[in-house]
């Protein structure tokens, strides 16, 4: 929740253990960027968004719409506090301009040491399509020590100008221009691997449509290992960015595409969060 009391940061929030216990099965037991190889060949994957009644995650493409309320906004502030990292599809990063850094009480920037507890923004940008300058949000935060710089996974480089913005934060590229598979698109074990080797040791992925379709798609669905959602009491209408992947068959035959097994629906506020692991 918002933070009122005048002793502490003013744009900090706060989420109580009495609801943050519910979810401590579901995210990942440590953070801290490693300085050692990795031990594992990918960072542990929590996919989290907020959606609506009809599977909307906005309005209609390119908007940014208000869907959780301000318990599960916190709670997404509290999951970014458990994550080295936090990943969006460019699409998300021209439509909303998002800050992607954490506003939890006690992470730095927000009452904490220097950066402790704040994720790396990682944008996912192949073709450069981002048009970020000191001025967008992420980087305004990161210049004012209440956000990491952002990683670009891209496939065709950068020009000097971001490429020298994005060091001076920080921040910096993964080049995939060797990974992609026959639709051009990234493989996601190849980008998450990247990330590893990085020193990420785990990621939130947060959307937008497109990015959130796709690794629900069988082919990346066991990179997942967490599932928390946000359900919001309100219905978008058709034309919205739909949560909807792709259909599976199997023989011919249509089949659900992927379900969840360890469940678990928590009240937040006026919503409603679902923790659940892939069930493979
Ligand atoms: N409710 C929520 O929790 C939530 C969270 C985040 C975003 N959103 C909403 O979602 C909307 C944006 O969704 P979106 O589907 O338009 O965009 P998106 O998923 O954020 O980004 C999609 C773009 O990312 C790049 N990309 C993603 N995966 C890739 C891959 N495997 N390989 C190569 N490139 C890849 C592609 O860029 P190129 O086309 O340039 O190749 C793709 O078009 C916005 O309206 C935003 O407000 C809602």
């Amino acid at each position: 929740m918002e933070n009122p009391s005048s002793d502490r940061p003013r744009d900090s929030l706060t989420f109580p253990d009495s609801k943050s216990q519910h979810l401590s099965p579901y995210i990942p037991l440590s953070t801290g960027l490693s300085n050692h190889p990795p031990s594992s060949a990918k960072p542990f994957v929590t996919l989290t968004f907020a959606t609506s009644l009809d599977s909307n995650l906005s309005i209609a493409p390119g908007v940014q719409t208000a869907l959780s309320g301000p318990e599960s906004k916190a709670m997404t502030h509290f999951l970014r506090s458990k994550h080295d990292a936090i990943l969006v599809g460019v699409g998300t990063a021209i439509a909303d301009n998002p800050s992607l850094n954490c506003r939890i009480e006690g992470v730095g920037g927000y009452g904490g040491e220097g950066l402790e507890g704040q994720p790396i923004p990682v944008i996912v940008d192949p073709k450069g399509r981002w048009e970020f300058t000191e001025e967008t949000k992420c980087m305004k935060l990161a210049k004012q020590g209440k956000g990491k710089g952002p990683l670009l996974v891209t496939s065709n480089g950068s020009t000097s100008k971001k490429l020298q913005l994005l060091s001076s934060l920080s921040g910096g590229l993964i080049d995939i221009d060797s990974t992609k598979d026959s639709k051009e698109r990234a493989d996601w074990g190849q980008i998450l691997s990247a990330l590893a080797l990085k020193g990420v040791r785990s990621i939130m992925i947060e959307g937008g449509g497109s990015v959130i379709n796709e690794l629900l798609s069988p082919k990346y669905f066991h990179l997942i290992d967490s599932v928390i959602i946000t359900v919001a009491p309100t219905w978008l209408g058709k034309g919205g960015v739909q949560v909807c992947p792709d259909v599976r068959t199997e023989a011919g035959v249509r089949v659900p595409v992927g379900r969840l097994k360890d469940v678990k629906w928590v009240p937040l506020g006026e919503d409603v969060v679902l923790c659940g692991r892939p069930k493979i």
